[in-house]
């Protein structure tokens, strides 16, 4: 048998067995990574010294639990940013550094860079791999990229238009309901289990021009109730770091539930995609397209049909189910969550939620039915300004998360390793807290934070200010494709529910709830009062 000599190491010879070969590779394969991986992790250390941090609780801890999803962990964030207006650096235990940027001029490097440097996180958003596939929110590369351009002239305006109409249908039937709950003079409503049913249903319209309103009928439709269900499921994953593993989760009835469901919204989306398809053989389907465009709403899915490429390809099956489940997704919560913000902050200052109303009778004095139509989105100067501070205050996605593949050098010199962190927001245990929140509540670019003043964005006080100051859609390539419908739906859904309603603080305060979007801790309640349709 072969020896081997360690006397090198003042070791005896031992005998080489294959094992023992392979024993010391392994070892030092281990070894060389350790080592590389300490240098590396010094290295960022060494570069991260120029960023300020709070306070850590002790070396292991670092900074971990001292922003939590809560009212509390708001308030910390708060306090944070206005301790270090241009960013700071936390830590999640003693090896994983966050660095969380604050300020417009700092964000403005990591927006901009290009979807290849600082790509998203996946730890979260592969929770949602399974319902959205590769719909644009969670795709990268090349895949994303010819999406989104052949995605955008799905909400080009002149496709949003023709959405006017839904946005006002839904809301009047959203109204018809308060009106029966208030019989005896006002209702105290839950404005998020209200408003998301309502921003559930135009969409569904918007999507697949499916017909059966889930707000006239008392119990949402399967497959709304679905996709409340998922992001719930979604949500409460979120939270529980012992689900993180897919394997795990599978496992569980939950993990078992989540697949149910999926397979249920994937079968409603098959369903609607293939019976489209049905009517194209007669026909064709860039003909059938058209003269349906003639005589009706193009709804999503027929604009994902009439889609190619630069190549004259067209999106798959799968990849149109994908894009409009992730419409779905991405347009329901986060648009509820604004409104209700939004007429939470006009509950509290009555003499903006009359300006506000009074703007809207001026504008619709003479027409019957009352009706928000597309022109008039540019005539609501103020109420516009009201929803915008209220995405300041109350931003519904609060923060977002991305990696940096490469070093990103940030205007003043400092630099943002590579790979180490989480630059703009979510840190890996999912919570956001990033960019969006801190850059809007950071009293260096917005002096008095917490006060809400639409004046902010009055077009005279809003020159200086640089445009990242205000960022609830995020910014760059991947800012949200969806912003136009959203602001759309907002306006038409304010001006309408101020017609007819006021809107009055339910008693308590409530509690802020950073979730996948901006809650309040059980629920955002509101008093409503039916206003009589009588001149005023
Ligand atoms: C007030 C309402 C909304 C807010 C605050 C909002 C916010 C955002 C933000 C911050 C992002 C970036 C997410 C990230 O980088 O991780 C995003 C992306 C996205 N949003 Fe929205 N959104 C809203 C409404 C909508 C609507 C109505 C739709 C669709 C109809 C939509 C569809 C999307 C999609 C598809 C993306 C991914 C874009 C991409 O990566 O290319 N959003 N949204």
């Amino acid at each position: 048998m072969p020896w081997l000599s360690l006397s090198w190491l003042g070791l005896r010879p031992v005998a080489a067995s294959p094992w023992l070969l392979l024993l010391l590779v392994g070892a030092s394969w281990l070894l060389a990574r350790v080592l590389a991986w300490t240098y590396t992790f010094y290295d960022n250390c060494c570069r991260l010294r120029c960023f300020p941090q709070p306070p850590k609780w002790n070396w292991f801890l670092g900074h971990l639990g001292l922003v939590t999803p809560t009212e509390q962990g708001m308030r910390v964030v708060t306090q944070l940013v206005a301790n270090y207006p241009q960013g700071f650096v936390t830590w999640l235990g003693p090896v994983i550094p966050l660095v969380n940027l604050c300020h417009p001029d700092m964000v403005r490097t990591v927006l901009s860079a290009s979807a290849a440097i600082a790509p998203k996180d996946m730890v979260f958003y592969s929770f949602l791999k399974p319902w959205l596939g590769d719909g644009l929110l969670l795709s990268g590369g090349d895949k994303w990229s010819r999406h989104r351009r052949m995605l955008t002239p799905a909400l080009h305006f002149n496709i949003l238009k023709s959405y006017v109409r839904i946005f006002n249908d839904s809301v009047n039937i959203m109204h018809a309901k308060w009106k029966r709950l208030a019989s005896e003079g006002s209702a105290h409503l839950d404005m998020f289990e209200h408003i998301s049913l309502m921003t559930l249903d135009s969409l569904q319209k918007c999507v697949f021009s499916f017909n059966i309103s889930t707000v006239h009928c008392q119990k949402p439709s399967e497959y709304i109730s679905a996709v409340l269900e998922l992001s719930a499921l979604v949500t409460k994953r979120n939270e529980q770091i012992f689900l993180y593993m897919d394997s795990l989760y599978h496992l569980t009835s939950e993990g078992q539930r989540f697949h149910r469901v999926c397979r249920l919204v994937h079968d409603f989306t098959d369903s609607i995609i293939q019976e489209r398809r049905r009517t194209l053989p007669d026909q064709g389907l860039d003909d059938l397209l058209k003269a349906k465009a003639k005589v009706k709403t193009l709804d999503f899915i027929d604009v994902l049909l009439l889609a190619k490429d630069e190549d004259g390809k067209e999106l798959s099956d799968e990849d149109i189910r994908a894009e409009a489940d992730t419409f779905m997704f991405g347009g329901h919560d986060t648009t509820a969550s604004g409104l209700s913000w939004v007429l939470y902050n006009l509950a509290r200052h009555p003499e903006h939620q009359e300006r506000c109303r009074q703007e809207v009778r001026d504008l619709l004095r003479d027409r019957e039915p009352k009706e928000i139509e597309w022109d008039d989105l540019a005539q609501l100067p103020f109420l516009t300004m009201c929803i915008k501070e209220s995405l300041r205050l109350h931003p519904p996605t609060v923060g977002i998360s991305q990696r940096g593949t490469q070093d990103i050098v940030l205007p003043d010199g400092r630099v943002i390793p590579k790979g180490a962190l989480n630059v703009k927001g979510r840190s890996i245990l999912g919570k956001k807290r990033g960019p969006i929140f801190g850059t809007h509540h950071n009293p260096s670019v917005w002096p008095n934070p917490e006060v809400y003043d639409p004046f902010r964005f009055d077009p005279e006080n809003t020159k200086e200010r640089s445009p990242l100051a205000f960022i609830p859609f995020s910014a760059g390539p991947r800012n949200c494709i969806g912003q136009t419908f959203a602001m759309t739906e907002m306006k038409v859904v304010l001006a309408l529910t101020l017609l007819s309603f006021r809107v009055l603080p339910a008693g308590e305060e409530p509690r802020r709830k950073p979730e996948l979007i901006l809650r309040a801790e059980g629920g955002l309640w509101l008093r409503v009062e039916p206003l009589s349709a009588g001149p005023q």
